[in-house]
């Protein structure tokens, strides 16, 4: 759907780019012409994957092995990319999850997944952010976040809590360094079928089928769906786009707000019980 060159010239760093959604994403953007950079904590799969993406879309990536939980390796990380050539853009892609009634978690579970959704985000925004401000470069800043960063979800309270808090990051730093050329956009993805996500978050198989098709549209969504409109956000075409969080869910959360969405499950025969008690 874009043109082959549509990201020519832009270096672009994608945490937890690995594997899952990172790495499709990294995929999807050197087909179309960015140079990429993955990051992430294991330095085999970090290999693994850049030569991969390498042979299958003769395109330039990189990757730097880090944890997004330690300020000081973000800062010395970002500083060795910098060294080498002055990023972009920068998707906040790792995350951290599980699912756990909340009462069983202990403060180093809660930290675990904060630490990465949240610090690790921040810790990342601001190394690249800094140094956007300093060399008067332009950035571009795009947050993988969901849409119960808004509607809240039972059981996975530490990812809703860190992920509704990079949502308010990122409204709040698209109007702070809007004027200094630097813009902030998140993606609210609804059920994207990865391995790590769903080993973390469905506990059985049957289960893995009701979380794909509670939506509107009866199906899981597909990467390339995803990869497309994160595309999309990383290129100078979407400029005046900033401060957003855009859903691609198929109406997941939609279809479980609305009232009397219940009704979905009604037959003709209800229907015509209903139409029969006009007066
Ligand atoms: C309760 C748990 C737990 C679980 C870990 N802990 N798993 N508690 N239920 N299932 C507790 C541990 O007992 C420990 O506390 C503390 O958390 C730290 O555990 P570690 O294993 O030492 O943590 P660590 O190695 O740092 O791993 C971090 C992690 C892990 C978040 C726990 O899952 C991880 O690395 N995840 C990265 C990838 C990932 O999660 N991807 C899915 C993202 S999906 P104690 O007190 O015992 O020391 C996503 C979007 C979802 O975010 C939307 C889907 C539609």
């Amino acid at each position: 759907m874009f043109v082959s060159d549509l990201l020519k010239g832009k270096r672009i760093l994608i945490t937890g780019g690995g594997s899952g959604l990172g790495k499709s994403t990294a995929k999807r953007l050197l087909q179309l012409g960015a140079e990429i950079v993955i990051c992430g904590r294991r330095v085999a799969l970090l290999e693994e994957t850049s030569a991969e993406l390498r042979a299958a879309t003769g395109g330039v990536i990189g990757y730097k092995p880090l944890d997004i939980r330690d300020p000081e390796a973000v800062e010395a990380t970002i500083a060795e990319i910098w060294a080498e050539a002055p990023l972009d853009g920068l998707i906040n892609n790792a995350a951290g999850n599980f699912l756990a009634r909340t009462e069983d978690l202990s403060h180093r579970a809660l930290d675990a997944v904060v630490a990465i959704v949240l610090h690790g985000t921040a810790y990342m925004t601001l190394a690249c952010g800094k140094r956007w401000i300093a060399d008067k470069h332009p950035g571009n800043v795009l947050s993988i976040v969901t849409t119960y960063a808004w509607t809240g979800s039972a059981y996975v309270v530490p990812s809703v809590m860190g992920k509704a808090a990079v949502l308010a990051m990122t409204r709040s730093l698209a109007v702070e360094w809007g004027p200094k050329g630097i813009r902030f956009n998140a993606i609210a993805p609804g059920p994207f079928p990865t391995e790590g996500a769903w080993e973390r978050l469905v506990p059985r198989k049957d289960l893995a089928e009701t979380f794909e098709t509670r939506n509107a549209l009866g199906r899981p969504g597909r990467h390339e769906e995803l990869t497309n409109l994160v595309a999309y956000l990383m290129a100078d075409q979407s400029a005046y786009i900033t401060g957003e969080v855009v859903t691609i869910d198929g109406a997941e959360w939609l279809t479980g707000a609305g009232q009397f969405n219940f009704a979905r499950s009604l037959t003709d025969a209800d229907w015509a019980e209903m139409a029969s008690r006009k007066k």
